[in-house]
């Protein structure tokens, strides 16, 4: 579809560029574009009919938070329980240390729970649940509050008390999200860490979040192996041990009192007398009903590592009200949810998606959400499209790492199974290439389904900038901010930039989910996210706009890259590479050059149907007819100075490109902080 896209320079663009290098890093001129993405997909009347929120909704919603910002987020407030009404929506006499719903009184787990027990949401499907092997459990909401309560009144026999810290270590299980609710549902604090990380991560988790409990399993099942966890705290914790040790502090288990061992793959595991105990010894004879903790609104919730693709994680904090409202809000409007779907977000639990949208958001809405134990090539590629047929999903929201994986093997497993129950499908979590996009939309949503691309991140909590099902979409671009939300495009002096110019994207109005802090480390919260433009929020992406005011975001600050004097997003160079029949996956990293300060170089992964490099097709050859698609997409700035070929490229472990990794390893620089790079491919062929 390569000739479907016209490669052309927008004009009038040096009038606007300001291509000063700023050694500082990060912040410095404007950005050139190159893609220029002209499809676009119209609402079919169908999905004008079925929306709850249509085009006027929508206008009238914008003009409203325009009018009146803060009544607007009170009224998506009023749509939860409150155990008490805020004193102000927004208390922002300590920026950028705003506190949502100042005053009030609530708990999440009310809404995303307790209240469903009054309604005629009790005896819905809360949660449908599918192990790798095939087994499953189903939960409906009465069920899932009663296991909740159980587990709540274990922990609070074990002790744990409101403000504690508990932390979650385990893969997509139904005790995640039991544990996860019952340690909020008692008013203490969740850190959920994604069961991939080695005990290093772990390790490094413990010491900054110091948790009282950890919650675990045996073992889990992924890729057709076994993979044993527990052992992982044990080793954990003798680290921290020891670590305490060195610095000359006494502490038995690093803290640790209690570790709470679900048994989920049958492994003789070592357990500590008196420290370790099986969720289901402890479950036993424990009363199902709990009491709810009364929080202040601006009490902590959780704190969640970001797996970040720079630099060390940071622990991140939300807090109840306002990540409630904002999170309610977003799932409502931009899946648009309905009293029949069968939502599945793909995301672990372990991420901020995981939290948001497959947990408490699709609790709080009275939903059916769907978890998945595996991998989701296991055992073979049409998994994914099995459970969609099978649980008849009808939103499906997802990444694009998997997109293009599930690309590579063509369209034939899809095609064995029956999509037709999907409505609305979703992706967050990278830039998509327009290639993938429209392979998306058409394999899987059959041309018929809204595909809803969603910028966000671990720190905003919520959804910012996405269509609503009724938009007007356009393959690669993340349209509008969401009603109530003011982002822009701005150059380094904070000028907003007119359209297709690239620029840094800041957010100039807090928002209700947003973070409260960095764990530990309020200085950096204010360092990282609010320095750069005062009083407004940075969240380190570039982007631009285009002539209707839609977003396209162009990748991290950090990987712009400057070539002769342009400075160009990674995403607009992998997105032409991508609409190369031959490129299943690609990173594009810059790369020192005497002549133009930076050249592009692209690390890309072959489809599966190309003939092996070497046999029919020479690495030389496969090399320049990249280089040339490459320039007649973009022109004559984007020089690729080469095309590495390779089985495949580093992620980190919710699957983004690490381009970090890519520089430093062809600079032969040293990788740097690598703990959050996935340690074996996430797919698995
Ligand atoms: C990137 C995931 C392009 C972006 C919810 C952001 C995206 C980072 C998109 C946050 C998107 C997320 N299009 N890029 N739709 N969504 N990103 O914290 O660079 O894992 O800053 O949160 O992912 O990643 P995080």
């Amino acid at each position: 579809t390569a000739g479907q896209r016209t490669a052309q320079q927008p004009a009038a663009k040096d009038a606007t560029r300001n291509a000063t290098p700023n050694a500082a890093g990060g912040v410095c001129g404007t950005l050139d574009t190159l893609l220029v993405e002209e499809r676009v997909f119209r609402p079919l009347p169908r999905v004008m009919a079925e929306a709850t929120v249509n085009p006027q909704d929508a206008a009238h919603a914008r003009r409203r938070a325009e009018q009146d910002w803060l009544g607007f987020w009170e009224e998506a407030a009023d749509e939860l329980q409150w155990f008490r009404k805020w004193e102000t929506v927004l208390d922002d006499a300590e920026p950028p240390f705003y506190r949502w719903f100042a005053g009030a009184r609530c708990n999440i787990v009310h809404n995303a729970l307790d209240r469903h027990i009054e309604t005629v949401n009790k005896n819905r499907l809360a949660l449908i649940w599918e192990g790798e092997p095939g087994d499953t459990r189903k939960l409906t909401y009465f069920e899932l509050y009663r296991e909740v309560n159980r587990f709540a009144n274990v922990l609070r026999g074990m002790g744990v008390r409101k403000g504690d810290m508990v932390l979650i270590y385990m893969p997509s299980l139904p005790e995640t999200a039991i544990a996860m609710l019952a340690t909020v549902k008692i008013g203490a604090i969740h850190s959920v860490v994604f069961a991939g990380f080695s005990s290093g991560g772990l390790a490094d988790r413990i010491v900054d979040a110091r948790p009282r409990i950890i919650v675990t399993v045996d073992g889990f099942y992924r890729n057709g192996r076994v993979i044993a966890l527990k052992p992982l705290v044990d080793d954990a914790i003798s680290h921290c041990r020891r670590a305490a040790q060195d610095r000359g502090e006494a502490s038995a288990d690093a803290g640790i009192e209690q570790v709470v061992v679900v048994h989920r793959a049958h492994l003789d595991v070592a357990m500590k007398d008196g420290r370790d105990h099986w969720w289901h010894d402890v479950m036993l004879h424990q009363p199902s009903e709990a009491l709810t903790e009364v929080m202040d609104a601006t009490d902590p919730l959780f704190v969640l590592y970001t797996s970040g693709t720079t630099g060390k994680p940071k622990g991140i904090v939300h807090s109840h009200g306002g990540y409630m409202v904002g999170v309610h809000r977003t799932l409502n409007w931009v899946f648009d949810l309905k009293p029949t779907d069968i939502f599945w977000c793909t995301a672990d639990p372990g991420w901020i998606t995981g939290h948001s949208y497959a947990i408490y958001g699709p609790l709080m809405a009275g939903t059916t959400t769907l978890l998945y134990e595996g991998h989701p090539l296991y055992p073979e590629a049409g998994r994914l499209w099995s459970m969609v047929e099978r649980w008849g999903v009808t939103i499906l929201y997802t990444v694009p790492t998997l997109i293009r994986m599930l690309m590579r093997f063509g369209t034939q497993y899809p095609a064995r199974h029956d999509l037709t129950t999907l409505r609305l499908l979703g992706t967050v979590g990278e830039p998509i290439s327009p290639e993938a996009w429209v392979w998306f939309h058409k394999n899987i949503g059959r041309g018929q389904c809204p595909l809803l691309d969603t910028w966000w991140q671990t720190e905003t909590g919520m959804i910012m900038i996405a269509p609503l099902p009724v938009s007007l979409l356009k393959p690669g671009s993340v349209t509008r901010p969401m009603p109530g939300i003011e982002a822009d495009v701005v150059d380094a002096k904070g000028n907003s930039l007119p359209p297709r110019t690239g620029g840094y994207l800041v957010i100039k109005r807090p928002w209700p989910a947003m973070m409260n802090t960095v764990f530990n480390d309020r200085q950096a919260y204010e360092s990282m996210y609010w320095s750069q433009f005062p009083g407004w929020y940075f969240p380190g992406d570039v982007a631009r706009k285009d002539d209707d005011g839609y977003i396209w975001i162009q990748g991290r600050a950090d990987d712009v890259i400057m070539i002769a004097g342009h400075r160009v997003g990674t995403a607009e160079l992998e997105a032409a590479l991508a609409s190369h029949p031959a490129v299943a996956e690609c990173g594009v990293i810059g790369v020192p050059d005497d002549i133009r300060g930076e050249v592009a170089k692209a690390f890309v992964v072959l489809h599966d149907d190309v003939p092996p490099i070497g046999g029919f097709v020479q690495a030389e050859d496969l090399e320049s007819e990249l280089m040339e698609h490459v320039r007649r997409e973009l022109g004559p700035v984007a020089v690729l100075r080469g095309v590495e070929f390779r089985t495949q490229l580093p992620k980190n472990r919710s699957g983004k490109i690490m381009r970090r990794i890519l520089r430093a390893e062809e600079l032969g620089e040293d990788t740097g902080d690598t703990s959050t790079l996935e340690e074996e491919p996430f797919y698995l062929r």
